[in-house]
């Protein structure tokens, strides 16, 4: 046990943690295909719109309540007022339903760098794919290894493991990503990827897409699981948070975006559809890349990129029940980080299994591993960032005039806080889990 809580070394390794913690598969995996599911560039200006007007304000009130409180999740809900032990307690719980099928998707990704490297023959990857999902022991074996590699780090502490994790991936990923991105705008059509992408067609635009926009902009930010409260908690000097909350928007934005501008000129480039789901990165650009010049190089590179965002995310998804285990119950790191390993195998094993020998179990006729997707984006994540906002906004009594000097931004913070964003949230969640 360490002796006083850990704190960064400084700022600027936190701020490269908490956007190593916001930039994972939800930029990289998830945008592309949910903005090609919801009509391209319409999409990504409601998402624009939707995350510099009202995303900004969960995010700053969660760094904000870690960084006054000191606490780990359920002790900083219980220091506002005991009652809220409860509601606190549902940030590290959320953190491990949601771990069980984020380490699936990083399990994944090692089978394909491994396969990208590998000299298959490979003409079907749709077939493929489900072939691999649905293979019970090496499924499970590369879930525990992402698994594992996360908690590894977790398991060294704050500076050894959680910032050298963040201060080797982080520029790792931009390099790799840039480069990338050279590659894919030098493509035959390139253009018509990038108009795609920045072509507004406004018959398009439907209440689905906001709430679609909406929760991406949520997990993206990582907004609603107690992650930037945690991370906040570890902030040592009296410095603003208010910075720290703008860089990490709009480095995650500028990811995204950038994500973006990797993938659609390669789709179009191939005369592909962007509309292919979940599948996108799995499926299409498999097939994409086995069509390139030097494409198992530019597959590993792209596999590689992923796994080290989605390293850096898990580490901090891991970090909330982490933090409250070994606080609440004083053991040490290392101790927390086994018991969490084994509680996440528990879950996870099945949701693997959920592909193949277990497909047949289902939860509100969904399979364990859409289940646990549901529970925490439309139903957890939305919940907690709910509580958040009404504790900060009219318990812990936050207000926009302690950080924004312009008397009416902080007028418009204060009555985001307390009542715009609480009715949205209720509002997604009531159309979530209609
Ligand atoms: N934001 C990450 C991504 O885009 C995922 C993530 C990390 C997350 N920590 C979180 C999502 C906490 C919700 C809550 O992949």
């Amino acid at each position: 046990m360490e002796n006083s809580r850990p704190s960064w070394t400084s700022r600027l390794t936190f701020i490269l943690a908490a956007v190593g913690s916001a930039v994972g598969l939800g930029n990289i995996w998830r945008f592309p295909y949910i903005m090609g599911q919801n009509g391209g560039a319409i999409f990504l200006l409601v998402y624009l719109g939707l995350i510099l007007t009202i995303c900004f304000i969960p995010l700053f009130a969660e760094l904000a309540m870690g960084k006054i409180t000191k606490k780990e999740c359920i002790g900083a809900y219980e220091s506002v007022n005991p009652k809220f032990k409860l509601l606190g307690f549902l940030n590290p719980l959320t953190g491990i339903l949601i771990s069980s099928f984020y380490f699936i998707v990083g399990g994944w990704i090692i089978k394909y760098i491994i396969l990208s490297v590998s000299e298959s023959k490979i003409t079907d990857f749709g077939e493929y794919f489900t072939a691999f999902t649905q293979d019970s022991i090496p499924a499970c074996v590369y879930t525990l290894l992402f698994l594992f590699i996360c908690v590894f780090f977790s398991a060294r502490g704050i500076k050894k493991g959680i910032e050298f994790a963040n201060n080797v991936l982080m520029p790792l990923f931009a390099v790799i990503l840039i480069g990338l991105i050279i590659y894919s705008l030098n493509l035959p059509n390139a253009k018509l990827g990038l108009e795609y992408m920045f072509k507004p067609d406004f018959t398009k635009i439907n209440a689905q897409m906001f709430l679609a926009a909406l929760g991406q902009a949520l997990f993206t930010l990582s907004i609603g699981m107690g992650a930037l409260l945690t991370y906040g908690s570890y902030i040592k000097e009296d410095k603003s948070i208010t910075k720290s909350t703008y860089t990490i928007i709009l480095s995650d934005t500028l990811f995204a975006l950038m994500a973006g501008i990797m993938i659609f000129p390669a789709i179009f480039s191939f005369g592909l559809e962007p509309n292919s789901g979940a599948g996108l990165v799995f499926v299409t650009l498999p097939h994409i890349f086995a069509q390139m010049h030097y494409g198992n190089i530019v597959s590993a590179a792209f596999f590689v990129l992923l796994l080290a965002a989605a390293i850096t995310s898990g580490i901090s998804i891991l970090e909330v029940p982490i933090a409250s285990m070994s606080e609440r119950l004083k053991i040490s790191r290392k101790k927390a980080c086994t018991y969490l390993f084994l509680i996440i195998s528990a879950i996870a094993i099945p949701a693997t299994l959920s592909f193949g020998a277990l497909s047949n179990i289902t939860l509100l006729n969904k399979s364990i591993f859409d289940f646990l997707d549901f529970i925490t984006s439309s139903l957890l994540m939305p919940l907690n960032a709910l509580f958040l906002c009404v504790i900060a906004g009219w318990f812990l009594k936050i207000k926009g005039g302690h950080f924004i000097q312009n008397k009416f931004l902080s007028f418009l913070f204060d009555i985001g806080l307390k009542f715009i964003v609480p009715i949205i949230l209720i509002s997604l969640l009531y159309i979530g889990l209609k």
